[in-house]
């Protein structure tokens, strides 16, 4: 009997040792592209986040990226299953920095952190709450790490010690030490997935730009917006009338300030929050004569939307069975995760706008905030919950709206709230409420780790200063716009400023070749257009640790933190941007390793140093690297028209030899998936009298060419 007890508890505890150790679980990892291994442990979710994306992973792109071996020691990374959870430990350096963790707006480094990644709308704390909440992070040390699970995330991003830690931090006396730190080092990245198990990937560098670009690729590469998404676009008042919008864009035209797109804010529809998708008949009675007519302006037309769909709505009682159990303003809410209910909500928007012109969407409201979008308890008829639901709903509504477009073989580029990993292939760009101009550059810089697009809109400002430095920012970003839905505001909006304002938006317009070919970069080589310094050669940064405050009294638990650039960013392969703040009269500058010159002169301003430059209130500092090449066009009022042939000028900055690639395709079609584009290779080189010389390759024969003639300027003396 005895004997028989013994063994019976013998048997559990290898049983329980085989269930909770640590080691027990041996990860299998498989290759799936160059640079990128996956592990599936325990029995992962059939719904995760690559799932709902469903997008195919740009493979031949990634196997062009140098071989890469496994970045990190395999046997730092395990797994366990505890309390119905995945637990994922993933190891840390002592030097390490962490980014990413999707799109956060008031910190760059992620170290020490601890976040609940839960898609909702930003509301004002870096907690894990955010817009796209991406389970996404890239080390300093140059790889990436990706959690496929479409569930509430929690995330220790080296915060806590573990007993068995292989590297764990000294002991200190905090009566004695003054370095004593209320978050002593950790060496792991530990997270928590509410499931049986889970999927994951490791992404190779060398260096974290490389990390990213795998994880982009991975994704299928960034988007590649249509020519006149890179244009300027203005949000127009949430009640105008189609008669009130072409006034507008006539406006534009008159007082010459360029104008690619219009946004029509809710009043566009017979009844918003919740919505019926149709054209309000009082406000735009003809919608097809409108926006034919706007096209005529050259000028597209975006609609607002969320997808909550009122008992009002003509599909209502069509769509009713495949939404949820709850509803947001009273409307059904789709379960876009169902062909049915995407068929029955597309086929309005295909019918009633896309055929007549429409260019593309702002899906607001597929975020949050939890007290008016649908609780946890929801149940969709799919079977998949409201948890789920929630981290996908933005990948879902981009997907299908994407797609009605490439059935048209019309590109789009428009505006949603939420996104999420597996996102970056979706041609939309993330904006949002809250109206920091500060975390607005913060967000810009984040989005490069995270596979998202984010913009600094402008909407209103107390004065014309505030008013020029939030333009100038986001004329330097993934969407040039004025959201005045509310303020009914117009660039020239501050009389004092509105020249400004316009050299500024034709600077857009200018530089449209130069955006264009960062944007084909993206989606060819997963570079992100918008990124931080940190991930550029040469960038280094002064570890050194500040504390706020000292005194015990005040914050006993107070924790030393190494700085964090935030107010500076790449726009694209060359330049630096570094923008004021209204009320700054002077600002530093961090300049990465090698020589940098001032976009507007070509002037010298320095080398791995940091520098202090003085406000001038007409230009936003801009910086190029040595041998930067930054192809700029006439500063015409709409976007070149599909196949337009435009004169350039290259411009050159530094010294340097150098060789870049200008992208070229019809501008609005997806005929590049057939590989109807080209790269035309741009060289500069001294020549043996000193001058340099510029050059530019043939057009490749049967593939579009829209460059006219080409003349050069070498803007360093
Ligand atoms: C908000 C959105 C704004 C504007 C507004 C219209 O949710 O963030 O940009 O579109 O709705 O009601």
């Amino acid at each position: 009997m005895k004997k028989n007890n013994c063994l019976k508890t013998g048997v559990f505890a290898i049983a329980s040792f085989l269930v909770f150790n640590t080691h027990a679980q041996v990860l299998k990892w498989t290759a799936v592209a160059n640079g990128v291994w996956k592990v599936s442990v325990g029995k992962p979710e059939s719904y995760d986040l690559l799932k709902a994306a469903d997008v195919k992973p740009n493979l031949a792109a990634l196997t062009k990226m140098d071989k890469a071996v496994f970045p990190l020691p395999k046997n730092d990374i395990f797994v366990r299953f505890q309390d119905g959870k995945t637990y994922l430990h993933f190891p840390l350096e002592r030097k390490e920095q962490i980014y990413g963790f999707g799109l956060n707006f008031q910190t760059v480094h992620q170290r020490g952190r601890i976040l609940r990644l839960h898609v909702d709308h930003y509301g004002n704390t870096d907690n894990g709450r955010t817009h796209a909440p991406v389970p996404f992070y890239v080390s300093s040390n140059g790889y990436g790490v990706f959690i496929n699970s479409a569930r509430y995330l929690d995330v220790y991003v080296g915060s806590a010690v573990r007993k068995d830690s292989k590297n764990p931090p000294e002991l200190q006396d905090r009566n004695t030490d003054k370095n004593w730190s209320a978050q002593p080092y950790s060496d792991a990245v530990e997270i928590l997935v509410p499931a049986q198990g889970v999927e994951f990937y490791v992404f190779a560098g060398p260096k974290p730009l490389d990390a990213v670009r795998r994880f982009n690729l991975f994704n299928g590469g960034g988007c590649l917006p249509p020519r006149w998404g890179l244009g300027f676009t203005q949000r127009v008042n949430r009640l105008y009338t189609d008669e009130d919008v072409k006034k507008e864009a006539q406006e534009f035209e008159a007082k010459e300030y360029p104008l690619d797109f219009i946004g029509l804010e809710p009043g566009w529809q017979s009844k918003s929050y919740p919505c019926t998708f149709e054209w309000d008949k009082t406000r735009f009675p003809d919608p097809a004569k409108f926006v034919q007519e706007m096209s005529n302006m050259g000028v597209r037309i975006n609609l607002w939307t969320n997808p909550y769909v009122s008992p009002q709505a003509s599909i209502y009682s069509k769509i009713a069975p495949f939404t949820a159990s709850h509803t947001v303003w009273v409307g059904a809410i789709p379960d876009l995760s169902m062909p049915q209910a995407r068929k029955i909500l597309f086929s309005q928007f295909e019918k009633d706008h896309i055929n007549i012109g429409v260019s593309g969407y702002k899906i607001d409201e597929v975020d949050g905030y939890d007290s008016y979008l649908y609780p946890d308890v929801t149940t969709f008829p799919s079977g998949h919950s409201a948890e789920q639901m929630r981290q996908t709903y933005g990948l879902l509504v981009q997907k299908y709206s994407t797609e009605v477009f490439h059935k048209k073989n019309s590109r789009t580029y428009g505006l949603v709230r939420a996104s999420n990993g597996g996102g970056v292939s979706f041609p939309y760009v993330i904006y949002n409420d809250n109206y920091s101009h500060q975390d607005f550059i913060t967000g810009l810089i984040n989005s490069g780790f995270s596979g998202v697009l984010w913009t600094p809109e402008v909407r209103a400002s107390k004065t014309s200063e505030e008013w020029l430095r939030r333009m100038q920012t986001v004329c330097f970003s993934p969407m040039a716009m004025i959201n005045a839905w509310a303020s009914s505001t117009k660039p020239w909006s501050f009389p004092d400023v509105a020249n400004d304002v316009k050299e500024l938006a034709q600077l857009r317009m200018q530089m449209m070749p130069y955006w264009y070919t960062e944007f084909a970069k993206y989606h060819f080589e997963g570079t992100p257009p918008f990124r931080a310094i940190n991930l550029e050669d040469g960038f280094f940064q002064e570890n050194k640790k500040e504390k706020v405050n000292t005194s015990l009294e005040e914050n006993p638990y107070e924790v030393a933190i190494a700085k964090e650039i935030k107010d500076e960013y790449m726009a694209g392969e060359y330049l630096l941007v570094a923008p004021f703040f209204a009320g700054q009269t002077t600002r530093k500058v961090i300049l990465p390793k090698g020589k940098w010159y001032d976009f507007y002169t070509g002037d010298y301003a320095g080398d791995g140093e940091v520098i202090t430059i003085n406000s001038n209130l007409g230009k936003i500092p801009v910086f190029v690297k040595d041998g930067g090449i930054i192809p700029m066009m006439q500063p015409m009022l709409h976007a070149p028209k599909a196949k337009q042939k435009v004169d350039l000028e290259i411009r050159h900055y530094g010294q340097k030899n150098s060789v870049s690639h200008l992208y070229d395709d019809d501008g609005e079609t997806f005929d590049y998936e057939h590989g109807l584009y080209s790269w035309r290779e741009i060289k500069v080189e001294r020549q043996n009298d000193g001058q340099l010389k510029g050059t530019i390759s043939a057009p490749e024969i049967n593939k579009p060419n829209t460059i006219g003639n080409v003349s050069w300027k070498f803007m360093t003396k």
